[in-house]
This record gives C-alpha cells, sequence and structure tokens, in this order.
C-alpha cells in the first residue's frame, strides 16, 4: 500500500485544485514528527496558484477532506496533516501478509518478459575478484527482484575464457609450469604463471609473439592448445563452483566467451555486409566518430578478434535464444565505453533491440583509495573472505548459543549474508573501501543484524505456541505496532522502487528500517502477555518475520529461525 497514493487520489477526488493526482502526488511529504501525522500535504504551491495565504489555505480546506480512511486530517500551519486509520491500515496489511506469506509483494507487471541477464563472469585462470564477487551478488539480487515483478530471467554467467591471454598461458605452461602444481592448487598456480609471463615478457619480447602464435592455434582448434585450455578451463570452474555453493548463486548459463569461436566469422560477415567494416592500421574496425565514441575494434592485425567481438556475437545468439524483453550486463562501470560502444555497433547493424541492453554499472573495490589490481598479483582473495566471515560467525554463535543445533549450517548463512549485505546495502555505483574489519561487523546496520531481528521474531512466534490462523481481526493502534505496521505496508513499494532504479540498495534500506521498527516494538510493547490484543500482535510480529525474510532472500541473503 502505499500511503501517498491514497492520499493523492483523495485530494484529487475531494478538491478541485487545477493540480492531476501525479502533481499532487508529487508535493506529498512524510513528516519527520509522529504528531504531524502520517503523510502531509503543503499548501504553498495552492497558494501560489490562488495567490492566498497557505495557512488560511490549509484551514478552509480541512473540514472537505473527512474520509473513512482517515482517522483526522488536521490543519498545521501552512500544512495538511493526514492521520490514517490505523485499525483500518492495521487490517488490511497484516491480513494480506499472512494470506499472501512469501508472495506478498510479488506483480505481475514482468509477466510473460524474458530478461537474460549477464553477470559474475570471472576469468579463467584467475583469481575471482571482488569485482566479481560485486557482479556476482548484485546480479543474483537483481534477478531475484525481477523474478518477483514477474520476469523470466535467465542468470548468464560469461566466463572469460577465450582470448589472447590463453595463448600467454599456455606458453607460460608450456615454459614454466608443471601438471602436479596445477592440479593441486590450480587457480594460484596458473595466476603465478600468467604472472611470471608478464615479467618474463619484458625481458624477452618474443615471449609475446609465441604467446600470439598459442593462441592462433587454439582459435584455429589445435588439439594440444585445446586440450590445455579445456583442462584449465575445467579447474578453474571447480574451484569457483565453490564460491557459487558457498553464496547459493546459480546459473542457467555458463557460455562464455569461448561459445562464441565459431559464431565469429559470422559476426564479421554482418558488419562487412552492413558496410561498417574498415581497416585502419591492419586492423578491422567499426568507426563511431560521429558518435563521440573511438572506434570499436573487430578483429586484430593477425586476424584474432577482440572481447567486444565476441559480445558481438554474444548479444545477436541471445537475442535469437530468447526474444528478450531487456537484457541486462552487471559489469562494473569501468567497462562503461565497451558497452557504449556495444550498443552502437548493433544498433548501426540495425538491431533495433540494441536500444534493450542495460549496461548495470557497479563501483569499484579500492585498497587504500587504489584500485585493486590483479597484474600485480596483490589481490585479495575471495574464499579467504568467505571463510573468515564464517568462522567469526561461528565463533559468535559458539559464545551466544552454544546449544544450537546446526551450527555450522548457520554459521555459514551468516558469514556470507554479511559479506553480501556489506556489498548491498550502499548505493550500487558507490566506490567501497574494501576492509575485512567492515565485512565483518556484525552488529549495526548489518546482515546479521537482520537476520538476527528475523530470529528473534520467529523465536517470539515459537515461545508463544498460538497458531495463527487468518480472516482474524486484528486491533493494535499503540505507536510502535504501527510504526512497524507501516514499513510492512510499503514492502511492495520498495521492490517496484529496487525494479525501477535496479538498485538492490533499496530493499537493504527498506529492511534496516523496518528491522529498526520491529526492534523497537520488541523492547518497548509486552509481546506476549495474555489479553485480547495478543493476537494482533503476534500477527505483526509473524508478519514481520515473512517480510524480513522475503526481503533477505531478494537480496541472496538466509534467514534462519535460530542463531
Ligand atoms: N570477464 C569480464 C571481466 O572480468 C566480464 C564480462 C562481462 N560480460 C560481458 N558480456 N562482457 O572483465
Amino acid at each position: 500500500m502505499d500511503f501517498k497514493k491514497v492520499v493523492a487520489k483523495h485530494l484529487k477526488a475531494k478538491l478541485n485544485t487545477g493540480l492531476t493526482e501525479q502533481q499532487l502526488f508529487d508535493l506529498l511529504e512524510t513528516p519527520k514528527h509522529p504528531g504531524n501525522g502520517d503523510i502531509a500535504f503543503p499548501c504553498f504551491t495552492l497558494a501560489k496558484m490562488q495567490k492566498d495565504s497557505p495557512v488560511l489555505i490549509a484551514a478552509n480546506l480541512e473540514p472537505q477532506l473527512a474520509g473513512s480512511q482517515f482517522e483526522k486530517v488536521r490543519a498545521t500551519g501552512p500544512y495538511l496533516n493526514f492521520f490514517l486509520n490505523k485499525q483500518k491500515v492495521s487490517q488490511e496489511v497484516l491480513t494480506s501478509i499472512l494470506e499472501q506469506a512469501s508472495g506478498f509483494g510479488d506483480h505481475s507487471f514482468g509477466l510473460g518478459k524474458k530478461v537474460p541477464i549477464d553477470m559474475s563472469s570471472p576469468n579463467i585462470a584467475k583469481p575471482f575478484s571482488m569485482g566479481h564477487l560485486r557482479s556476482t551478488v548484485i546480479g543474483n539480487s537483481i534477478a531475484n527482484i525481477l523474478r518477483k515483478c514477474g520476469f523470466d530471467v535467465i542468470r548468464i554467467n560469461h566466463l572469460g575464457d577465450w582470448g589472447t591471454q590463453f595463448g600467454k598461458l599456455i606458453t607460460a605452461y608450456k615454459a614454466w609450469g608443471s601438471k602436479t602444481s596445477v592440479r593441486e592448487n590450480p587457480i594460484r598456480e596458473l595466476f603465478a604463471l600468467y604472472i611470471k609471463f608478464h615479467q618474463q615478457a619484458e625481458l624477452n619480447p618474443s615471449l609475446e609473439e609465441q604467446g600470439r602464435a598459442w593462441f592462433k592455434k587454439l582459435e584455429a582448434g589445435d588439439e594440444e592448445a585445446l586440450y590445455l585450455w579445456k583442462w584449465f578451463r575445467d579447474e578453474s570452474l571447480k574451484e569457483f563452483n565453490k564460491i557459487y555453493a558457498l553464496l547459493d548463486v546459480s546459473f542457467d548459463s555458463y557460455k562464455g566467451e569461448a561459445f562464441y569461436n565459431d559464431k565469429m566469422a559470422e559476426v564479421v560477415d554482418i558488419i562487412e555486409k552492413a558496410g561498417l567494416l574498415e581497416e585502419d592500421g591492419g586492423a578491422m574496425v567499426v568507426k563511431l566518430d560521429e558518435h563521440g565514441l573511438p572506434p570499436s575494434l573487430i578483429r586484430k592485425t593477425d586476424g584474432a578478434t577482440l572481447y567486444v567481438t565476441r559480445d558481438l556475437a554474444a548479444s545477436i545468439f541471445r537475442y535469437r535464444t530468447y526474444k528478450f524483453d531487456k537484457t541486462i550486463y552487471v559489469v562494473g562501470n569501468e567497462q562503461s565505453l565497451h558497452f557504449r560502444q556495444l550498443k552502437m555497433v548493433l544498433s548501426k547493424l540495425g538491431y533495433s533491440w540494441a536500444d534493450d541492453l542495460i549496461h548495470l554499472p557497479f563501483g569499484m573495490i579500492l585498497k587504500d583509495g587504489k584500485k585493486m589490481s590483479t597484474r600485480k598479483g596483490k589481490v585479495v582473495l575471495l574464499e579467504e573472505v568467505l571463510e573468515q566471515s564464517i568462522s567469526l560467525a561461528n565463533k559468535n554463535i559458539t559464545e551466544k548459543n552454544p546449544h544450537l543445533d546446526n551450527k555450522e549450517q548457520i554459521a555459514r548463512e551468516v558469514g556470507v549474508g554479511a559479506v553480501i549485505f556489506h556489498d548491498l546495502r550502499n548505493d550500487r555505483m558507490n566506490n567501497i573501501e574494501f576492509s575485512l574489519e567492515e565485512m565483518l561487523k556484525f552488529e549495526g546496520e548489518t546482515g546479521p543484524y537482520l537476520q538476527y531481528t528475523h530470529a528473534r521474531a520467529c523465536s517470539l512466534l515459537f515461545k508463544s505456541r498460538v497458531l495463527l490462523e487468518t480472516g482474524q481481526l486484528y486491533r493494535l493502534d499503540d505507536q510502535h505496532s504501527w510504526a512497524v505496521i507501516k514499513r510492512l505496508a510499503v514492502f511492495p513499494h520498495a521492490i517496484e522502487k529496487a525494479y525501477t532504479l535496479l538498485e538492490p540498495s533499496v530493499i537493504a534500506k527498506y529492511l534496516i528500517e523496518l528491522a529498526k521498527a520491529f526492534n523497537s516494538f520488541y523492547g518497548n510493547v509486552r509481546i506476549l502477555e495474555e489479553n485480547n490484543a495478543l493476537v494482533s500482535r503476534l500477527a505483526l510480529v509473524q508478519a514481520t518475520a515473512i517480510v524480513l525474510k522475503e526481503g533477505l532472500r531478494l537480496l541472496g541473503i538466509k534467514a534462519p529461525e535460530q542463531m
């Protein structure tokens, strides 16, 4: 329920202001102080239109605005303050949450529409970076939010498993690598080989030549090259899958860059037939200067294709496969130019769906204010971060609740939840300074705080031993319950906003507000006291548990019932 909409509709129906419902809606405010009601309508705009005092206007309009949705409407200075009918709203909100359970907040505007989401997409033979973590958790949450809005989402892991770097890696492996060490610790070993290659290539430039030659062989399907590549890919995927298992994220497709190798010729052909392929110093490019963009490099001098060529092939393939309504690429902000070029080339090729490609960028994770670089080998290993977080959660749980069943599982959910929430609570475009300490904080506005609030609600329900049935009459009118009810009521609205902005932090912030309101209710109201409002209070507790759990699910975080 969107209270502002309720008030805007009411104003429109009751008054002849000359403003549209939307204009009225845009003027509405939420009073800071509960004594000023739930929604306020400032009369300054009307005052300007009518050349009259806003205080007088408010006073004059007050008597015309009574309605059953409101306990009262009061003019206070230049404002009209609307006090919602608490009984009516509580009844409506609690009934619909208890009836719909996790379906509360579902929308249907996405039904029948397909949205492939390109997310995570780490590079084979390299560590899974913090940037890839961001893409994974943001992408997963966006996918959950879209699904909640009815869309048919397809999670695609566009693995970075192709490109000249694999030629370099094969060269390095053949020069210095060993089978057993790659088997023992694939990513670390392959990454070390890759770094060594770059160090050695500075002294011995012919290595670069060999790297290029190996990649050409790979592209041409050479047996040895393909065998090594496949082995590196399999070993890397095994490692990545450990992280995906911890995060509980899965994909509908692992078609990475390599998948498009045999589709390159067609793409180059399409570009050529459209008359867009031009030579530029031996390489083939699509010029984009009239759009203020640098040329898009399609084929290198030696004939090798590039990242953008593979993305062109991928988008065409995905359109053919899914006929998508739109498609979202969850990739760091530093690749903005790449996606602008990609879209521009597609639209020059005449694909009208180019407009439906959305690059969803996010900020960087910084270390001491600087970008973390994989090249130099200074990376924080994500798996270690997750493991530390889990073991810290384990320690906390052991202190607080030593006899908990299922402790390991819960520690995993809490530790991982802390890391995910730390990422999703800020607007996605913000850069985040990497701090393990911050990530592992379990107090304040954190994932574990939300999980803890949910577990607290569950334990109240368990203790009460009352079985709630739907179709009851709920009576709640104290200010603490009311604050919770108001938050609960706007959950569907928060989901819609998160969808419109493609911004999981909207849900994260919503949940923090809900948990705060609930905890203040918990601290101020004797919830389990036996009186005629017990069932109503328990309904409120149950509804809060439902919404917290569902909200956390949308972020990709579990909600254990005990912790
Ligand atoms: N593998 C790339 C990287 O790590 C990200 C790929 C993003 N997806 C895409 N379709 N380009 O930078």
